[in-house]
């Protein structure tokens, strides 16, 4: 960054864009962050000042910053912590738990909604991982499973209009890459910013899918949001990490190939240059008999299908009086 300056008003640069030719010095950067991010909501329709938004945050950098910045746009945004009881050795879910509260103690006019897994449902992600067969010693499946469906129903339950995740463009750029690799046309067609409601399933945006990793956590760091700094313990060895290595090292080579892989995917299939048919199951989905939420499975969703035998009585996630307007 030596010697680097800000386009806007030529004090020193915190940050160089290569992609963009764009070095900008903390306070411009923040600025444009926050407006970047408002042209994404606008771009793909996600969401209008009028719409009640459920933020699922982690307790990373990713969700905490997605928070903050929907905070300073002035939207309705409530945070949802999903505490999975995973620790790890060092006390992970525990920890992000902390990180998510300490920042909504600072927004106490907005609501967090905080679902233990354990509590509600009676054992720990990891508990459910060594016991079923979906897990097989590995609990990211199921957690994926789990996340998913808590997040459905919270956003339903609570009213909401869209539910808005932290995933980044390195995270948008792996997927896309794994899904080539594999041709999983069925997972091509949906891969998006927005994914419409459907019967059973909350509307889901991700407004922070043009922003690379490293400039996200450069806003986190510039804002002083208080993170963890800690993957999942499960995390590694996933195979999304090696494909963020592969783009890292093309990335290097030749900056900007990222961004242009993920956004020229979402141009060429927007103009109809590439066309992808849903998988023939999603014809086939109906409304799970226990949760109704839409499975291809006759009867139980997997979700159900993991407490089977020993679940207890439904709980409303959401307490309804002050939370819906
Ligand atoms: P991941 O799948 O861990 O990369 O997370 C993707 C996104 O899912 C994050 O940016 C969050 O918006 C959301 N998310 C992940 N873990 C949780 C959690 N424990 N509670 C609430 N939201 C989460
Ligand atoms: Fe779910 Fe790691 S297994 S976050
Ligand atoms: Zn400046
Ligand atoms: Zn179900």
């Amino acid at each position: 960054m030596a010697g680097m300056r800000c386009r806007k008003c030529h004090a020193p640069a915190v940050i160089n864009m290569r992609h963009h030719k764009l070095a900008l010095c903390a306070e411009h950067y923040l600025e444009w962050f926050v407006a970047q991010t408002q042209r994404a909501i606008e771009k793909y329709h996600m969401f209008g000042p009028e719409h009640r938004v459920l933020v699922a945050v982690s307790g990373g950098k990713d969700s905490l910053t997605l928070w903050d910045v929907l905070l300073q746009l002035g939207y309705q945004a409530d945070g949802l912590y999903i505490d999975l009881g995973i620790d790890g050795g060092f006390g992970y879910s525990k920890i992000s738990r902390e990180k998510v509260l300490a920042f909504h103690a600072q927004h106490p006019d907005r609501q967090l909604h905080i679902v233990d897994v354990r509590e509600t449902y009676g054992e720990s992600v990891p508990e459910v991982a060594r016991r079923t067969r979906r897990g097989r010693g590995k609990p990211c499946s199921v957690c994926g499973l789990i996340k998913r469906h808590i997040m459905n129903r919270v956003a339903r339950e609570g009213g909401y209009y869209a539910l808005a995740t932290g995933h980044n463009l390195d995270d948008e750029a792996a997927v896309l890459f794994q899904n080539v690799l594999h041709w999983q046309t069925g997972y091509l067609a949906r891969q998006a910013p927005v994914l419409e409601e459907g019967e059973g399933l909350a509307r889901k945006v991700k407004p922070l899918c043009r922003f690379y990793e490293r400039e996200v956590a450069a806003y986190a760091l510039l804002r002083g949001i208080d993170y963890i700094y800690e993957e999942c313990p499960y995390s590694v060895g996933a195979k999304t990490i090696y494909y963020k290595e592969l783009l890292n090292q093309l990335e290097l080579k030749s900056p900007g190939a990222k961004h242009q892989f993920y956004l020229q995917f979402l141009e060429a299939r927007k103009r109809g240059r590439i066309t992808f048919t849903e998988d023939r199951e999603a014809a086939e989905l109906h409304p799970c008999e226990r949760c109704g939420q839409p499975t291809t499975a006759p009867g139980l969703c997997a979700f159900c299908r993991l407490w089977e035998g020993r679940e207890k009585t439904p709980q409303p996630l959401v307490a309804t009086s002050e939370s819906v307007e």
